[in-house]
């Protein structure tokens, strides 16, 4: 999607920022014209009539958002973008309530201006099919965006980037929900065995023994049930990328066996008599701190080793606030594109409440949210009730406190009680709400499958 040459005007203070925009535009085959403040800008705009203005915020003599002010008075549908440093949720959020048409965060990629010039001239189009339909000139584009305008997932994803190409094992440490299986992605995309598969392996999901041979795949008749000889994930990722998901609820055999796979880059199938050699790269996340297991000796030492050759931590949400925003718009333009809607934004109200919000369950949950809203939302812009969020974060440490507790109740309608307000109180992050529960993922997990079968609901709905 290439945007139509256009003229375009930069109005900001920063000479070096005119210079480094003008040059990306012009770049892209667009006319610029420059003003080093609002009270320019807003002469160089009747001049001009330009067909977009990118208008910095913070300006002496006339602000950017004094200046949106006055061009919207005389042209209420002129495209307006404007440039706000990173981390100053406010100003996006004044921004927007005053009519512009997107904002920048500041500092932003060559890439980054390509896309919201696409936004804005195709309408709305979402950004995430934009990278794969660009032919990438330098590498090839992931799939699927990661959208971040916060300094420390730059760093992680800058990272990425450069070990992508390598074979070294990846160990991706982050809460549930922020992006974890989403950057395993993109090492894949970004490196050599792009055109191999990306296999993905949930280690809690599976009692031992099925995982054991879901990764290594069996023999005919290597035990009851084994009708037929089936390929393992590993052998399945020969050539491509393996994602264990969870690694730390692997059992110790299997630890030791992932460790010979490591070692040996050979597995050996369930009751098969050679082994088979493999090329896989591995990455392997983690949702709690794995320090801990391995002091307990849960957790193999020299596995961890192996494991986390290249660390890489993803922050949660609540410590990029900046994104949340960003990352809430993204998906508004993605799910109304899904859907074939004309949802443009949020009101004031609502995109103070999605910044305001503690999001525990990351951005799963902000685009969990953003999806229901998005379907919910009858006008053009997605109202606070919409987004249906709980009312105030209940205190998670004393869930339904008192209220519940009765004679009449059996322990385990109580238990299962407290396992879903558990659940809310962390946005249905059940990592930490197994941590909460003192109890174990796997049982936690077992337990969501059990009172899904005994209400007879349909298995669908659970990430794998
Ligand atoms: N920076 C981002 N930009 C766009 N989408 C994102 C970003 N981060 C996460 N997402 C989306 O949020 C959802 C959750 O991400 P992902 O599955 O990668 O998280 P995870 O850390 O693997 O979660 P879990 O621990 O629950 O497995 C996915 O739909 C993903 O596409
Ligand atoms: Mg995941």
């Amino acid at each position: 999607m290439t945007v139509e040459p256009k003229k375009i005007l930069v109005v900001d203070d920063e000479e070096s920022m005119r210079i480094a925009l003008s040059e990306a535009l012009s770049r892209s085959g667009h006319a610029v014209i420059t003003a080093a403040d609002g009270l320019e800008g807003a002469r160089r705009f009747e001049e001009e009539a330009p067909g977009l203005v990118i208008a910095d915020v913070r300006m002496p003599r006339l602000s950017g958002l004094e200046l949106l002010k006055r061009v919207r008075e005389k042209s209420p549908g002129a495209p307006f973008v404007l440039i706000t440093a990173y981390g100053s949720v406010d100003d996006a959020v004044e921004a927007m309530k005053m009519g512009a048409t997107d904002y920048l965060l500041k500092p932003f990629s060559a890439d980054t201006l390509d896309q919201l010039l696409n936004r804005v001239f195709e309408n709305g189009a979402p950004s995430p099919a934009a990278p794969a339909r660009k032919p990438a000139p330098e590498r090839a584009a992931p799939t699927r965006e990661i959208v971040t305008g916060d300094e420390s997932m730059r760093r992680v994803l800058a990272v990425a980037l450069k070990v992508a190409r390598s074979k070294s094992t990846v160990l991706i440490h982050g809460e549930s929900g922020t992006g974890k299986e989403l950057v395993a992605r993109y090492l894949h995309e970004s490196s050599d065995r792009r055109d191999g598969p990306f296999v993905a392996v949930n280690c809690a999901a599976l009692p031992e023994t099925l995982l054991e041979s879901e990764l290594f795949g069996h023999e005919k008749g290597s035990f009851t049930g084994a009708i037929a000889r089936k390929a393992g994930k590993f052998e399945l990722a020969h050539k491509g990328t393996i994602l264990l998901d969870e690694v730390t609820e692997m059992t110790p055999q299997l630890q030791a066996k992932l460790l010979r796979v490591l070692q040996e880059e050979e597995i050996d199938r369930v009751g098969g008599a050679a082994p088979v050699p493999i090329d896989i790269r591995v990455v392997a996340t983690t949702n709690r701190d794995i320090q801990q297991p391995v002091a307990e000796g849960k957790f193999r030492e020299d596995l961890y080793f192996r494991l986390n050759v290249i660390p890489l931590r993803l922050p949660p949400l609540r410590e990029r606030s900046g994104d949340v925003l960003l990352l809430a718009r993204h998906f508004v333009a993605k799910f109304a594109a899904a859907l074939g809607k004309k949802v443009e934004g949020f009101t004031p109200e609502a995109g103070a409440a999605v910044v305001s919000n503690p999001w525990k369950g990351n951005v799963r949950e902000l685009e969990n949210v953003i999806e229901r809203a998005t379907l919910l939302c009858s006008g053009e812009l997605i109202d606070v009730e919409d987004l249906m969020l709980a009312p105030s974060p209940a205190a998670p440490a004393r869930p339904a406190a008192g209220e519940a507790v009765a004679p009449g109740v059996t322990v385990a309608e109580m238990e299962r009680r407290l396992i879903f307000t558990t659940l809310d109180a962390t946005g249905g992050n059940r990592t930490r709400a197994a941590e909460m529960l003192g109890l174990s993922i796997r049982t936690l997990r077992n337990k969501l499958h059990e009172y899904r079968a005994t209400h007879g609901l349909p298995p669908g709905g659970e990430e794998e």
